[in-house]
């Protein structure tokens, strides 16, 4: 298997520390595959799944205003997934020249590249596929250049994990470029428990895609279909925690990396989706060195533009 070499030494690095927790856990980077983008695809239009027409519905509603006068002569998006949405950005944009995806699923960040290349000719997309958490290198580009982080993305990320990388994304902006995020907003338990158990078992799907994936990267052997999708609400974090647990006793070895050992009813918690408020949300800004300069929201959902706050010498 000489495509499982020294690139994923890495990959067999996370893995090992993951299986190697108390509890069990591995990064949610590990759902998407090309399946598992297409997984999460499916998942923003289950009924259950209110962000991103949530999402959808403010950026249609904001842009044109919000961006019409800062004109961004280029836009970087992280985790762009299909950029479906983010037309509802380039098309109150229409002097931006070029267009930055950036996404671990390679595969799929290449079909998105074709894709937002046919509906834009003029638009120059240079598609990154990296992974947003470690550092990569974004091509030089026409300022200002519009920052984008749609999804709730932000919400996979414990606090000290998104301030880093939103310290990290505030370090590429200059003066006058600006940070737009999408935000899944704390509300009743029920409505976001149900956003993360639909009832045709999309979600569980999804969930259950992390174990293929890390098994094709790491020649592990996982039993896929002997872990059952659970997800709760954590009322005080203000997060859905997701969990693959193990429906019976059982080991797996992962070449290279090592061999665990998980009882019935073990679990590996492979997400949290943080849900926040304007008050958090500032919080994270504050200390990654950004200023809320506008939100908007319907109760459900968040859209904030942040802007970088200058340094005092
Ligand atoms: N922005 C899209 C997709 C959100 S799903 C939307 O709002 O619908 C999250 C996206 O981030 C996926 O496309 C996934 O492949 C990507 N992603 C997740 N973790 C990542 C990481 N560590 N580095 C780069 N991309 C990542
Ligand atoms: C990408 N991310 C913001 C999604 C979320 O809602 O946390 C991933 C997801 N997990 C389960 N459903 C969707």
């Amino acid at each position: 298997m000489a495509e499982l070499a020294a690139a994923d030494a890495g990959v067999l690095d996370e893995v090992r520390d993951g299986l190697g927790r108390a509890p069990k856990e591995l990064p949610p980077k590990f759902f998407y595959d090309e399946r598992g983008s297409e997984l999460f695809e499916a998942i923003t239009r289950l009924p259950e799944y209110y962000l991103t027409r949530a999402e959808a519905a403010l950026l249609g509603r904001w842009m044109p205003e919000w961006l019409g006068a800062l004109r961004p002569a280029s836009l970087v998006e992280l985790g762009a997934g299909s950029a479906v949405k983010t037309r509802l950005i380039l098309d109150a944009i229409p002097a931006a020249q070029v267009y930055v995806p950036v996404d671990v699923s390679a595969d799929f960040l290449e079909s998105t590249a074709r894709r937002v290349r046919g509906a834009y000719p003029g638009l120059e997309v240079r598609a990154v596929a990296a992974d947003f958490t470690a550092a990569f290198a974004l091509p030089g580009l026409p300022h200002p250049t519009l920052h984008a982080f749609l999804g709730s993305t932000i919400g996979n990320f414990a606090p000290d994990d998104a301030v880093a990388l939103l310290r990290a994304t505030r370090a590429r902006m200059g003066t006058h470029d600006r940070f737009l995020m999408g935000v899944d907003l704390r509300k009743d338990p029920a409505t976001v428990e149900a956003a993360y158990n639909d009832a045709a078992g999309v979600t569980a799907e999804f969930n259950r895609n992390m174990l293929r994936v890390v098994n094709a990267r790491t020649g592990a052997d996982f039993d896929v279909d002997a872990y059952e999708h659970r997800a709760f609400y954590h009322r005080a974090e203000h997060r859905i925690e997701m969990h693959l647990v193990a429906s019976r006793a059982q080991t797996v070895t992962v070449p290279g990396a090592g061999r665990w050992t998980l009882a019935a009813g073990e679990s590996i918690r492979t997400e949290i989706s943080c849900k926040h408020d304007r008050a958090s949300i500032e919080a994270l800004f504050a200390a990654a060195g950004l200023r809320v300069e506008r939100w908007e929201d319907d109760g459900l959902f968040a859209i904030v533009l942040g802007v970088p706050v200058l340094e005092v010498a």
